[in-house]
């Protein structure tokens, strides 16, 4: 099954929000699960636009690069590179970000011990492609959980409108944000459930392609 002349945009990596001109809010996703994807769907002869969050990783041959900081970015990014024919959201997303950004380095004040810094919420950059009236042909989320993996990625399947989404396990040795390999569950919204690896992020990207690529022809 080929992806050849199929446009798919893939967001990877985290997100940093800054807090002052020295400090963010940020997590630790390695983006290597996004750029694999990237990598194989362009193997595979896709049109691949990849929106990147704030990695050192090389740019896969053959894909478009977008470098962006912080979820604001990234959502502008994403939504700029549409219209597009399957979107995958591996990036890990920050929820919450500082309402505003100090302009100076925020300094400690002598006798106070406590320091409260008010978060807003980020768009919800999977759910707006999702209901987005140019709304790729298939949208994919991921779903980091440390339990009730399929409980918790079957909701966002349901809530954020999607066509499949891929769970891992985070917190455990081996599997998830740092590691070279991964394991994945892929939920659909038919009920459809097939497990992947433990494999190399490679693996699971081909894997993970192969099954898109099934739904779209
Ligand atoms: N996501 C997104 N924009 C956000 C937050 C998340 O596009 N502001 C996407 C991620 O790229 C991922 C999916 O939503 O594909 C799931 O992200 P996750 O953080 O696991 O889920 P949340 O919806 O943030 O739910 P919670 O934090 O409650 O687990």
């Amino acid at each position: 099954m080929s992806l050849r002349g199929r446009r798919v945009l893939v967001s990877a990596g985290p997100t940093f929000e800054d807090i002052d001109p020295v400090r963010f809010i940020g997590n630790r996703s390695s983006g290597k699960m996004g750029f694999a994807i990237a990598e194989s769907a362009a193997r595979q002869g896709a049109d691949v636009v990849l929106v990147a969050g704030p990695v050192s990783l090389p740019t896969p041959a053959g894909v478009s690069r977008i470098d962006v900081r912080s979820a604001a970015q990234m959502h502008a990014a994403v939504m700029a590179a549409l219209p597009a024919d399957i979107y995958i959201g591996a990036a890990a997303v920050a929820d919450f970000t500082p309402l505003s950004v100090a302009p100076g380095k925020i300094k400690k004040q002598a006798g106070v011990d406590t320091l409260t810094l008010e978060l807003v919420r980020t768009p919800d950059i999977l759910a707006e492609v999702a209901v987005h009236p140019r709304r790729p042909r298939l949208v994919v989320g991921f779903a980091a959980e440390t339990d009730h993996v399929e409980q918790y990625a079957r909701g966002k399947l349901e809530k954020k409108k999607l066509d499949l989404i891929a769970a891992n396990r985070v917190g455990i040795v081996g599997s998830g944000f740092e590691s070279d390999d991964n394991a994945l569950v892929v939920y659909g919204r038919d009920g459809f459930e097939r497990a992947l690896g433990p494999a190399s992020k490679i693996e699971l990207a081909d894997n993970l392609l192969e099954l898109i690529a099934v739904r779209l022809a």
